[in-house]
C-alpha cells in the first residue's frame, strides 16, 4: 500500500507523484454496443454513460457544513420556483431516453431528495423502464435518512431496489455539528433501521470524513457497521461546489482510513462490483462483511467514469464538477419529439472531456462549480 507522507506539502508531493502518471495513461476504450446491437454513445475518452444521477429538488432540510453552510444558503435563499422544476412526467420521459442510450442505473438524488412531495410516484414510473436489451434498471436512491422511517416502505412497494444514507458520526455533538442543524444521530439510525426492514439492501452509508472534525468517528462507526450489517463507505471531503471553503489539508486520504482499520481487523482490498465503481472494496478478513473508499482525491476515477447528472431544473451536467450545464428542459416543454431529445443528449455526451479529479489545482478549486446539491450528488 502506498505509504502517505502526513501534513498538505507532503500530500501535494504524494498527489503529484501518484497522479501524474495515472493521467498519463488516459487511453480511450473500446468502442461499445448495446445488447440490441444498437451504438451507445461515447465521450472523447470512449466512456459510455451507464449511470444518471437524478436529482428530484435543490432543498433539503440539513445544512451539511461540507455541502449547503448554513451562513450562505439561509432563509433568504432563492431555491428554485417550483414550475421551473421537472414534473414527474418529464423526468420519466427524460429517463427513459437516457436508458435507451445505455443507462443502466438511475439514482435519485437532491438536495434531500425525500422532501420532494410524492416522491414513490416517481419510483413507480421509473420502476417500470427496461433496458433495450429487456434487463432491469438498478434503481437506487441518496438520502440523509431523515424522513426514511416513514417512507422506506411505500418506496419499496414502488419498486425502489437500494438506497444509500449518509450518516458521518455516532456521536449527537460531531454529527449535530456536521449536519448544521442538530438532527439528532438516533432518527437516521432509525431510518437505517426502517430501510433494511423495508428490504431496500443493500443498505450503503456514506461518511464523509473531515481532518479534526469526525476522524475520531471513523472505528466507531465501522464497529457499528459490521454489527448492523450495512456497507459503509468512506468519502474523502471533496471540493464541490464553491461555497464550502475546502482546504487539501481537510482531506483525511483513504489510505490512511484503511490504515487505521487495518490496526483493529485484517482487511484486503477486493473486486470492483461493476466497471467504474465509484467505491474501493475492501473487506474484513474475519468474515465482517465489507466496507468502500471513495477516494476522489488522492486517488481519482476519472478513468472510468460513465455518470451523467440530470439536475432538478433539468440541465444536464457531465461532471460534478462542472461550471455549466446543458438545458433539458427547454426541448423537453417546446414540443421536441423524442427522437430530438436523444439526438441532443448524444451529441452532449459525444463532446464531453471531463477528468475534473485528476487534473484538481488550486487553479481549479476555486473555480466557481455547481454546487452539488443543486446537480444532483
Ligand atoms: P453504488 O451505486 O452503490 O456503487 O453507489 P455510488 O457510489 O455510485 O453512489 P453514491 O451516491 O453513494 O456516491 C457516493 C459518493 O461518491 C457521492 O456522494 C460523491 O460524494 C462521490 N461521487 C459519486 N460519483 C462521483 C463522481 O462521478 N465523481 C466524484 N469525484 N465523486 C463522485
Ligand atoms: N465532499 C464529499 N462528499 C460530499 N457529499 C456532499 N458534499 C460532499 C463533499 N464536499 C456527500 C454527502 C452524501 C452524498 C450525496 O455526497 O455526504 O453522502
Ligand atoms: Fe443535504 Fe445531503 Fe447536502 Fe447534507 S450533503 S446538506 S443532507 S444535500
Ligand atoms: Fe467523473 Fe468528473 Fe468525478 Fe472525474 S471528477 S469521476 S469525470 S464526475
Amino acid at each position: 500500500m502506498v505509504q502517505l507522507a502526513r501534513g498538505t506539502s507532503g500530500l501535494r508531493r504524494w498527489y503529484r507523484r501518484a497522479v501524474a502518471p495515472f493521467r498519463a495513461t488516459m487511453q480511450p476504450m473500446e468502442s461499445q454496443a448495446s445488447a440490441d446491437g444498437r451504438p451507445i454513445p461515447t465521450d472523447t475518452f470512449g466512456r459510455a454513460m451507464r449511470d444518471l444521477r437524478i436529482s428530484v429538488t435543490d432543498r433539503c432540510n440539513f445544512r451539511c457544513t461540507y455541502c449547503m453552510p448554513k451562513e450562505i444558503f439561509g432563509r433568504d435563499y432563492a431555491f428554485l420556483p417550483r414550475d421551473q422544476v421537472l414534473s414527474f412526467e418529464e423526468i420519466e420521459r427524460v429517463a427513459r431516453i437516457f436508458v435507451s442510450l445505455g443507462v443502466e442505473k438511475l439514482r435519485i438524488t437532491g438536495g434531500e431528495p425525500l422532501v420532494r412531495r410524492d416522491l414513490p410516484d416517481l419510483i413507480s414510473l421509473l420502476a417500470s423502464l427496461r433496458r433495450p436489451d429487456g434487463g432491469e434498471i438498478d434503481l437506487t436512491l441518496t438520502t440523509n435518512g431523515s424522513a426514511l422511517r416513514q417512507l422506506a416502505s411505500p418506496l419499496a412497494d414502488a419498486g425502489l431496489k437500494r438506497v444509500t444514507i449518509s450518516l458521518d458520526s455516532l456521536e449527537d455533538a460531531v454529527f449535530g455539528a456536521m449536519n448544521g442543524i442538530d438532527f439528532p444521530v438516533a432518527r437516521v439510525l432509525d431510518g437505517v433501521a426502517a430501510a433494511i426492514e423495508a428490504g431496500l439492501a443493500p443498505v450503503k452509508i456514506n461518511m464523509v470524513v473531515r481532518r479534526g472534525i469526525n476522524e475520531s468517528s471513523i472505528l466507531p462507526m465501522a464497529r457499528w457497521a459490521r454489527e448492523t450489517g450495512v456497507i459503509l463507505r468512506f468519502i474523502e471531503y471533496m471540493d464541490v461546489g464553491h461555497s464550502n471553503g475546502w482546504r487539501l489539508d481537510e482531506v483525511v486520504p483513504a489510505a490512511e482510513i484503511i490504515d487505521m482499520l487495518a490496526t483493529v481487523w485484517s482487511v484486503e482490498s477486493t473486486e470492483p462490483s461493476y466497471l467504474g465503481e465509484v467505491a474501493g472494496r475492501w473487506r474484513y478478513q474475519d468474515g465482517g462483511g465489507e466496507f468502500g473508499v471513495i477516494s476522489s482525491v488522492t486517488q481519482p476515477f476519472c478513468r472510468d467514469c460513465t455518470r451523467a447528472r440530470l439536475s432538478a431544473e433539468g440541465r444536464l451536467y457531465t461532471c460534478l464538477f462542472a461550471v455549466d450545464g446543458h438545458d433539458l428542459r427547454a426541448p423537453l416543454r417546446d414540443g421536441s419529439s423524442d427522437s430530438d431529445v436523444t439526438g441532443r443528449i448524444e451529441a452532449i455526451w459525444s463532446r464531453r472531456g471531463d477528468r475534473y479529479s485528476e487534473l484538481r489545482s488550486a487553479a481549479t478549486t476555486t473555480l466557481p462549480k455547481i454546487e452539488m446539491f443543486a446537480m444532483g450528488g
